[in-house]
This record gives structure tokens, C-alpha cells and sequence, in this order.
């Protein structure tokens, strides 16, 4: 059973409030849990149906019930959930999106919205919750685990930007599909011996756009963790080029380094190179798991189902040193991710 520790009245600021009320469960005094609620949440990610029917599978498989709760947090607080079974996620596993919808609840980010999921869970009788979703969501999740629901943390975004693991379900999918478009844009932009601007996902994160960077052999890219120099990044690095003598030239910038349309233009007004801008857009959200997506997506998930059944709560699932394992909520949230600098001035060497 749920021990929620605040009501709608007097639910201390969940921002402050540290954890001290959770990690002194002791497990030996927590009975075995019987059903359990998943959802999605923030952006989706191909290989969250992979994800979904990963807890679906091993969970019934060890004797839980699943709740799939719908539209993430916003579906939680207002009771929009059911009970799935094996046979509703056969042919889920190769498909993109979430079949459990996603959102980004506003209401979720008050103390009240989160006492509100809180109670739902208890209406429904759930009594943990295995949240798939990033940085955002994890929010969402040590919210509630800050008030008593004991809450599983699964890493599902593209931007493979949550600093407690290696890796988050999705981003392979959608540094292969930024890879395939790029390709196909280089080809026309040699035809036409052009530049060609590519503006890739990642307000707060440049991975996608280095990696995808790395594997196109891109000259320029821009992201958002590194201040650059206009003249000397851009317009040096193409002049430099066509003196050395290339004829079409590829500019990666992740969403949150700038606009590819502005980049483009002034890259045309400066070097007088045509410039073409192309922004790939949600196009990198959908689309098949890669192998790599649907398998970790499939691990991570039974490793989630594992914690509860070990009544190891408030946990975040993590690749570390290429292993799946998990670590506390409160401190996975407190890391920070950094770029990989080696990699950085590879791409530089390589341009
Ligand atoms: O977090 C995933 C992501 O796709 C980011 O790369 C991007 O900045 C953002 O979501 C876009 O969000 P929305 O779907 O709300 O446009």
C-alpha cells in the first residue's frame, strides 16, 4: 500500500524537501507489491513501445499486475489509466512513438498536481511507478517519490543528455535518421555546390549533433554546451575550404546553438556560397527502433521490474562502464553531463 505523506493541504515545497522521507525504507518491511503503473513522458523516443512492453512482459512474468497510465503525468492526476496485458503489446516492440501517448504536464510541476497523481495512484491501487521519459520527467518522478510513491526512473529521450547514464532509449534511432537525411542532403548540395545548413534536435544538448557530425563528415558544427566565434567557426573553416578546394560543405547546428535559416543566410551574404537551411525537425523522434534501441530499451525496462521486485525503490535505471545497473533518483539527478571534449576536437581535426 501507498503511504502518501502530505495531503492537498499541507504538502511542503517539493523543491526543498529532501529525501530523508524515502531512502530509509527498509525493504524487509515493505510486502511484495502486486500492481504497479507505467507510463511515458517529455518527448517521445523510438523504443519507448519497446520499453513499455519490456515492463509489460517481465512484470506479469513476475507475478505483477501493470497499470498503463496514458498521456504520462497529465493522464496520472486526472485517472487516465488501465490494465495491460502480455497480448496488448505484441507488435509493439519494432514500432516508433508510444502506444501510452506522451505529454509535458504544467500541472505536474505544482505540489498540488503531484498529491493529485499521488492520490490517483492510491484510487487505483498502484503502488510503484516506472516513469520513462528524461531529465524532465525524472523531475516529475523524484516529485512523487518525495511525497511516498516509490518510483522507477527508465531514460527515454533522443538527446541522450541524462547525466547519470551512458545512454537514453532513442538516441541511436535518431542519430541514424539525422545520418540517412544528412547523406541525402550532401548529395544535393554537391550537385549544386552548395552549403548545406542542417539544424539537428538538442536545445540543451549537443550529442546528437556531434555524433551525427562525426559519421557525415560534416566541416562545421555548433552546439549548444560551446560558445562559438561566427567568423572563425563558420566562415573561416568554409573559406578555408574552398581555398583548399571543396565544393559543397555540411554545417550541423543543434536547435538550441541557433537557427540553420539564419545561419544559412549570413553564411550566403558573408562567402557568397549558396546556403541552403534544412531543419530535420521531429522527424528524428519517429520511425523503428534500431537494434540498439529496442535492446536496450527491452534490458533497461526488466531491469526496472528487477528493483521493484527487489523492493529497491527510487532508483534510476543507468548504463555505466557499458552495464545496466541503477542508481539513487535524488543523486542522478544532482550530475551533471558534460561533452565529450576529445571527441569535440576530433571533429575539428577531422573538418
Ligand atoms: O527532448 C527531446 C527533444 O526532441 C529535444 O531534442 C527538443 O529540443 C525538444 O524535445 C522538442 O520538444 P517538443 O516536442 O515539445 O517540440
Amino acid at each position: 500500500m501507498l503511504n502518501i505523506l502530505y495531503d492537498e493541504t499541507n504538502v511542503p515545497d517539493i523543491d526543498t524537501l529532501r529525501a530523508d522521507n524515502y531512502d530509509k525504507i527498509d525493504p524487509s518491511t515493505v510486502q511484495d507489491l502486486k500492481r504497479i503503473g507505467v507510463l511515458t513522458s517529455g518527448g517521445d523516443a523510438p523504443g519507448m513501445n519497446a520499453a513499455i512492453r519490456s515492463v509489460v512482459r517481465t512484470g506479469i512474468n513476475s507475478g505483477l499486475e501493470i497499470f498503463g497510465v496514458t498521456r504520462g503525468f497529465h493522464g496520472l492526476w486526472k485517472g487516465e489509466m488501465s490494465q495491460i496485458n502480455t497480448r496488448d503489446v505484441s507488435e509493439t516492440l519494432q514500432r516508433g512513438g508510444t502506444f501510452l501517448m506522451t505529454a509535458r504536464s504544467k500541472t505536474f510541476m505544482t505540489k498540488e498536481g503531484v498529491i493529485k497523481g499521488a492520490r490517483m495512484m492510491e484510487v487505483y491501487g498502484l503502488e510503484a511507478l516506472i516513469v520513462i521519459g528524461g531529465d524532465g520527467s525524472y523531475k516529475g518522478a523524484r516529485a512523487l517519490a518525495r511525497v511516498g510513491v516509490p518510483v522507477i526512473g527508465v531514460p527515454g529521450t533522443i538527446d541522450n543528455d541524462i547525466a547519470s547514464t551512458e545512454y537514453t532509449i532513442g538516441y541511436d534511432t535518431a542519430m541514424n535518421t539525422a545520418m540517412e537525411a544528412i547523406d541525402k542532403l550532401r548529395d544535393t548540395a554537391s550537385s549544386h555546390e552548395r552549403c548545406s545548413v542542417i539544424e539537428v534536435m538538442g536545445r540543451h544538448a549537443g550529442y546528437i549533433a556531434l555524433n551525427v557530425g562525426i559519421a557525415t563528415g560534416a566541416e562545421c558544427l555548433l552546439i549548444p554546451e560551446v560558445p562559438y566565434d561566427f567568423d572563425k567557426d563558420v566562415i573561416r573553416v568554409i573559406l578555408d575550404g574552398r581555398n583548399k578546394g571543396k565544393r559543397h560543405y555540411i554545417v550541423i547546428v543543434a536547435e538550441g546553438a541557433g537557427s540553420a535559416t539564419d545561419i544559412a543566410a549570413r553564411i550566403e551574404e558573408v562567402t557568397g556560397i549558396e546556403a541552403r537551411p534544412t531543419i530535420l525537425g521531429h522527424l528524428q523522434r519517429g520511425g523503428s527502433p534500431t537494434l540498439r534501441d529496442r535492446t536496450m530499451a527491452t534490458l533497461m525496462s526488466a531491469h526496472a521490474i528487477e528493483c521493484i521486485k527487489e523492493k529497491r525503490f527510487n532508483r534510476l535505471v543507468v548504463l555505466k562502464d557499458g552495464k545496466i545497473t541503477d542508481v539513487d533518483i535524488e543523486e542522478g539527478l544532482e550530475m551533471k553531463k558534460t561533452i565529450n571534449q576529445k571527441e569535440l576536437d576530433k571533429f575539428w581535426l577531422l573538418s
